[in-house]
């Protein structure tokens, strides 16, 4: 039996937080639909740059490609930050934000983490995080579901095999105020770098990538493309070398991870 776990607290996660733009403003929601959709009505206020929304709980929370994010009730991170005139492009926005989530699970958990392009992070090769980056003109919602408490028996049988969490590869139980602390800090130190210089978020991308020089199966406009990963463009998104011959590259918008060895 899992005992009573300690629910996020503002004032714990606000508590020698050293970020400057993220987190000015952390709004805590017990349930709501998609902590994604509550970042987006305060879009419309230049106040409310880099506000940081977390929930215990999401009724409607949604993932890429329109999958739902299924989480129990204070058993992760669901979490959503707002960035007003914000000109860096989404896909580098999702890469950034990978090799930040990334960094906070490898604070964690000793085996490390790695990201699966686009928006996945994972650990023991299994997922454990998911990015889902949204822009409307210059306005960006980033919202963050990572997977902190869950035991293989909390999850939906439908992900059972595939999923984790930080409590299952480290082996004991994560402080989730000290998570969501973390994961505000390296965001915004992430952000920061993408904005200054794509290269070295390339490069970190490159040695934490889950699909690097593997064999990959890619799905994009009804058709499998097979090969290896060489890369990743900021704007082009992942190149593989096919086995057909040639080189393609794929966008995250159209295109999904069929299989990956
Ligand atoms: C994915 O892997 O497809 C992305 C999942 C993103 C889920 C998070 S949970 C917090 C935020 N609110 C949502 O509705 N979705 C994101």
């Amino acid at each position: 039996m899992k005992s009573k776990l300690p629910l996020l607290n503002v004032d714990i996660i606000s508590e020698s937080l050293t970020a400057k733009r993220l987190g000015k403003m952390i709004m805590l929601y017990q349930s709501t639909e998609s902590t994604n959709d509550i970042a987006w009505k305060y879009a419309k206020s230049d106040n409310y740059d880099g506000t940081v929304v977390f929930a215990e709980q999401q009724t409607e929370g949604r993932g890429r490609r329109d999958n739902k994010w299924l989480s129990e009730k204070s058993h992760s991170i669901l979490c959503s930050f707002l960035l007003r005139r914000c000109n860096i492009e989404a896909d580098m926005l999702t890469l950034a934000t990978g090799v930040a989530v990334a960094e906070v699970v490898e604070k964690f958990i000793s085996s490390g983490a790695k990201i699966k392009w686009p928006n996945d992070v994972m650990a023991g090769g299994k997922k454990i995080a998911g990015v889902l980056v949204e822009a409307k003109d210059s306005d960006v919602v980033i919202g963050i579901g990572l997977n902190c408490h869950q035991q293989v028996v909390d999850f939906d049988e439908s992900i059972k095999d595939i999923a984790t969490s930080i409590d299952i590869e480290a082996g004991s139980v994560c402080d989730r105020n000290e998570v969501a602390r973390s994961l505000i800090v390296a965001l915004e130190n992430w952000l920061d770098i993408a904005g200054k210089e794509k290269d070295a978020v390339i490069d970190k991308w490159k040695q934490e990538s889950f699909l690097l020089h593997k064999r990959v199966s890619v799905e994009s406009d009804n058709e499998i493309y097979t090969g290896t990963c060489i890369g990743i463009d900021p704007n082009e998104g992942l190149i593989l070398q096919l086995e057909r011959g040639g080189v393609k590259m794929f966008h995250a918008a159209q295109a999904t991870i069929a299989d990956s060895v």
